[in-house]
Parts: structure tokens; C-alpha cells; sequence
């Protein structure tokens, strides 16, 4: 059993007195290719990481929710289960559970109070999704101790849903990875029909995260924006959405579009064309072609979709001089901030290593941290 388990498990048992009845789990991820591009009903191909939230419960008898959260300095918060929920003016991390419990019972589902210990290791503000595999873990835990029967593609939909109440309007992309997620794959993910396929990690490569331990936060502004300006460039190409638009019919239209607004579209059309040559590269283990199309959408997110910062940009630099050929690296995540991915050939990861050691501080004035993961299962709940 992982770490953070058993500290869910020993948590709840402290607290409550009582050892729990439940253990739910779901993971964070990394995304290989398609930025921006979920919420343009396009295409990623992100993969679940080893790190993610376990969740101990136990039904109480009561309406309410009461949640230990372990890694936020052990603090607590309690609430009723109701579909007129209220958001906690303080306690961010809990509003996420407050959202997926009101969408739950906005369902008409009927949800059961219980005791909640949390404890999760994907590290904050690194672009790993922690919240996703936060929401997906509790909705799961919800939907299967209170026998609800929402599939996890739905219970994905309620996290990203939360999302929202919360305040970011954010794609399916990393719910969807974190609920779905097959071990040993990555998945390419329609993310308009939410068709999936799972792609195996080829042999003998890995994926690399390296955290620039800049921290990014989503609920804030820049992603909400740049989200209007591909939702005001489709409305002027006359699309449902980027997905439907080509790089002709976005040229026709560029006197009709702002400078920063053509850029935008342009990152996104471009980008779900990598991500399905992306796609069959890396099902073939073609490294040479997946560098070229993950730097490309590397240097797209940098230029035109502006979503990098310099420490990040800093960071893929100094792999890609690492790594020599076949560097194939990007910034991963929302941007501003977070991390980069690498898929690498593991006998590569030394001088990576060494030459982030001897680089990275010099331009940036911290250190990074460098994560091997491997392609993880998704969301799992067991009755104990
Ligand atoms: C965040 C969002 C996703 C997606 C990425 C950018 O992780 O939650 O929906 O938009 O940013 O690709």
C-alpha cells in the first residue's frame, strides 16, 4: 500500500477514534502533448502519475461531512450535505469537496454524512493536477460507499464541474486521466466525444517531470482569459469550437482578428495537430518525431498561446542541451509556472540531472525537482 494511504488510514483512526470503513484514491497526471486545448473540444494525450489523494471515510450518521486534511497542516472543516451548498471563505481545499458533494446531490443522489481524512502527495502548484485528483477521489468515494453507481467518466465531469463553482473554467482533460487512467499508458482523449484510447508507454522510455517549484495557480485570471479569447476567435471563424477551425480558415479571418486573439487560435489549431501525429509517435516509439512536435508545442505555448515563464523556458532549455538529440520536452500544465515533461530514455537522466543541478539555480535563484513516475492506474476505491 502507498505512503499516503496508510497515512489516510492512521490519520482517520487518530481523529475519529475508529478505524475507517473506506479507502479511495485517485491520481494526479502529466500531460505529454495538447495544451489548451480540452476546453477547445480538441485532443491531449496525458497519462496518470504515481503521486495522487487517498481518501479514509466512514459513514457517522449524521448529514454532515467532517474532513481532516492532513497535508493542509491537519486542518478540518464540517458541512452539511446539501445541494445548496456554500463555499468556505477561507478553506480553498475544501470547497472542492463542497462542490462535488452539491453536484452529487444535485443529481438527486441521496449522499450520506461521514468522517474524512485526506492525504495526498502530489505536490501543489506544479501543474500535476492535485485538485482534479482531489475531486475525483472524494466523488468517487461518494458515488461508491453511498452505492450511487456514477460511472467515473461522469464522476470526472462532477470534478470539473467544481471546478467551476470554485471559479476556474477549466477543460475534462485532468479529471477525465485521473478517474480513467489505464496503468502503462498514456490516453489520447477526444475531449468532445470523450472517446479514449490507451496508448502503451513504448519500451524502454520514460516519462520525466522535472517541478520548477514556481508555483502556478489556476483560479485566477490567465486562464480564464486566454479560455474567452479561443471562445471569441471560434465565435469570428463561425465554429462550434477551435476543434472544427483550420489554419485556412483562421488565415481568411485574420484582418477580423486582434493580434493576440490570432495567436491564441492559431497555438490551439496547431496543437491538435501535434497531439495526433504526437499520438502515433509515440505509439511507434518514434523519439526523433515526438521531440520535434512536443518542442514544437513547446515554443507554441511560449509564443503565441504566452503561458511559459522564463524559469520554464530556462528549465526546457537546459534538458534539451542535456538530453543532445531527440530532446523531447515541453512545458506541461496549465502554465505560469509548474513543471516540464520529458520522455526520455532512462540511460539519458544522469546528465539531465546533472546539468539541472549545475544550471537551474543560476537563472532562477531556487531549485528544481526532478520526479521519475511511471504511467499509473486511475481512480480506485476498496471497502475495508
Ligand atoms: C489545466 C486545466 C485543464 C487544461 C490544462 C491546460 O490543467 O485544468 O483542463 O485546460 O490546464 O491544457
Amino acid at each position: 500500500m502507498t505512503d499516503v494511504k496508510q497515512k489516510a488510514l492512521a490519520a482517520f483512526e487518530e481523529k475519529f477514534g475508529v478505524k475507517a470503513d473506506f479507502l479511495s484514491y485517485a491520481p494526479g497526471r502529466v500531460n505529454l502533448i495538447g495544451e489548451h486545448t480540452d476546453y477547445n473540444d480538441g485532443f491531449v494525450m496525458p497519462c496518470a502519475i504515481k503521486f495522487g489523494t487517498a481518501i479514509a471515510a466512514r459513514f457517522n450518521g449524521s448529514d454532515k461531512m467532517r474532513v481532516l486534511a492532513v497535508d493542509v497542516n491537519g486542518d478540518y472543516d464540517e458541512f452539511t450535505v446539501t445541494a445548496d451548498m456554500q463555499k468556505h471563505e477561507s478553506k480553498t481545499w475544501s470547497n472542492y469537496l463542497r462542490g462535488v458533494t452539491k453536484l452529487i446531490c444535485e443529481r438527486g443522489c441521496k449522499v450520506e454524512g461521514m468522517d474524512v481524512a485526506i492525504c495526498g502527495d502530489v505536490p501543489l502548484g506544479a501543474g500535476l493536477s492535485s485538485s482534479a485528483s482531489l475531486e475525483v477521489s472524494f466523488g468517487n468515494l461518494l458515488s461508491q460507499a453511498c452505492d450511487l453507481n456514477i460511472d467515473l467518466q461522469d464522476i470526472a465531469l462532477i470534478g470539473q464541474a467544481a471546478e467551476a463553482y470554485i471559479g476556474c473554467k477549466c477543460g475534462i482533460m485532468d479529471q477525465t486521466i485521473s478517474a480513467c487512467g489505464q496503468e502503462g499508458c498514456a490516453m489520447r482523449l477526444d475531449c468532445r466525444t470523450l472517446e479514449k484510447q490507451h496508448v502503451k508507454v513504448p519500451q524502454g522510455l520514460e516519462v520525466l517531470i522535472v517541478n520548477s517549484n514556481v508555483k502556478h495557480a489556476l483560479v485566477g485570471g490567465e486562464y480564464n482569459e486566454r479560455r474567452a479569447q479561443c471562445e471569441e476567435a471560434a465565435r469570428v471563424l463561425g465554429v462550434k469550437a477551435l476543434r472544427d477551425a483550420t489554419m485556412e480558415m483562421l488565415d481568411a479571418k485574420r484582418a477580423e482578428l486582434d493580434d493576440v486573439t490570432y495567436r491564441r487560435a492559431r497555438h490551439v489549431i496547431t496543437e491538435d495537430d501535434r497531439v495526433l501525429a504526437a499520438v502515433k509517435a509515440f505509439e511507434s516509439g518514434d523519439l526523433a518525431k515526438l521531440a520535434e512536435l512536443m518542442y514544437a508545442s513547446h515554443c507554441s505555448m511560449r509564443d503565441d498561446f504566452e503561458i511559459t515563464i522564463p524559469e520554464i523556458d530556462g528549465l526546457v532549455e537546459i534538458i534539451r542541451k542535456a538530453i543532445g538529440e531527440n530532446a523531447a520536452v515541453r512545458m506541461t500544465g496549465g502554465g505560469f509556472g509548474g513543471s516540464v515533461v520529458a520522455v526520455v530514455e532512462p540511460a539519458k537522466i544522469p546528465a539531465i540531472t546533472a546539468a539541472i543541478d549545475a544550471e537551474y539555480e543560476k537563472i532562477s535563484g531556487r531549485k528544481a525537482t526532478i520526479i521519475e513516475t511511471y504511467a499509473a492506474a486511475g481512480a480506485h476505491f476498496t471497502k475495508l
